[in-house]
């Protein structure tokens, strides 16, 4: 079964074997702390007066603990501004909890959709442009048509305005994997960012990107006595409970994968190397 249609399965392989796995995040960590207040908001206080009260969107924001440093970043620069976060998944109870009664977000009107972006989308398609900066922090894998959304994402940027959108790059080792797969017919990573580009340059969009190089340890996956192993292998696969169901031949090939692609690490640790991409799109003249 496709991981994504288990939330449960998708949320704690998401948490459990992926995040403490993944080195993506310190460095996504840093990038926010140290240069998305230059290379966003400072950009931002260009084209938005820092007495109006600009509107941001978060996609896809899950728990919301990379939306949160990006809050924090944009409280310093427009004293009010409203935070609306369309997160179809539980995770936004989470991001609810994390953010309420904090003091340093006491400016910030939060608006919480428990959607997908399409409901979101068809639900706004007939409002003028109002945000100034919307973000998709790898969330932009399960649009069911990116072209579209990219349509009605840019459409509700105010001119002046940012889209932030951050994804793995075809040269990710996951990436590598899904598509080395023969029994995997799709996948949701492949050439979303050369999608991306296209729709920029077809539509004379503005962008900037940065690249973030990473390792993501796969060692767990090798072990099959290993819960976390086991769904690693599910989030990397995008299938829930593989181990438990895949027919052996499935199993045996994507183990057989996982090893080519891997890299050999210190004390017979294995390791894919990451690569991903946070692409600015720019509304507007320069
Ligand atoms: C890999 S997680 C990323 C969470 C967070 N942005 C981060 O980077 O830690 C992907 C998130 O996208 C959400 N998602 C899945 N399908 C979506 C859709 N159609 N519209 C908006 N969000 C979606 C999931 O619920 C999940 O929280």
């Amino acid at each position: 079964m496709d991981l994504t249609e288990d939330e449960e399965r998708y949320v704690d392989t998401f948490t459990n074997a992926f995040r403490i796995n993944s080195g993506d995040f310190d460095v996504i960590f840093h990038w926010l702390r140290n240069d998305f207040e230059q290379e966003v908001v400072v950009k931002l206080t260009s084209s938005f007066g820092c007495d109006e009260k600009i509107s941001v969107l978060g996609v896809g924001a899950g728990d919301g603990s990379m939306d949160e440093i990006m809050i924090g970043k944009l409280c310093q620069h427009f004293p009010r501004f409203s935070y609306t976060v369309v997160e179809p998944g539980k995770a936004i109870e989470q991001f609810k909890r994390r953010v309420d009664g904090k003091d340093e977000f006491k400016t910030v009107d939060f608006c919480w959709s428990n959607i997908t972006y399409e409901e979101f989308c068809r639900s706004e398609s007939e409002s003028d442009p109002k945000f100034s900066f919307i973000s998709l922090l790898h969330s932009a894998y399960y649009l069911d048509n990116l072209g579209q959304s990219l349509r009605c994402l840019m459409g509700s940027l105010k001119d002046g305005g940012v889209l932030l959108i951050m994804l793995n790059r075809d040269d990710h080792d996951t990436t590598i994997f899904l598509n080395s797969l023969s029994w995997k017919a799709t996948n949701t990573h492949s050439g979303r960012i050369d999608e991306i580009k296209a729709f920029a340059a077809s539509e004379n969009i503005r962008l900037t990107t940065f690249t973030f190089l990473s390792k993501l340890n796969v060692t767990p996956c090798f072990d099959e006595t290993s819960e976390e192993g086991d769904k690693l292998l599910d989030f990397l696969t995008e299938t829930a409970y593989l181990r438990r169901t895949a027919p052996a031949r499935v199993l045996t090939e994507t183990l057989d994968v996982l090893r080519t692609v891997s890299k050999e690490g210190d004390e017979g640790t294995r390791y894919f190397k990451g690569a991903c991409d946070a692409i600015l799109l720019f509304k507007g003249p320069e």
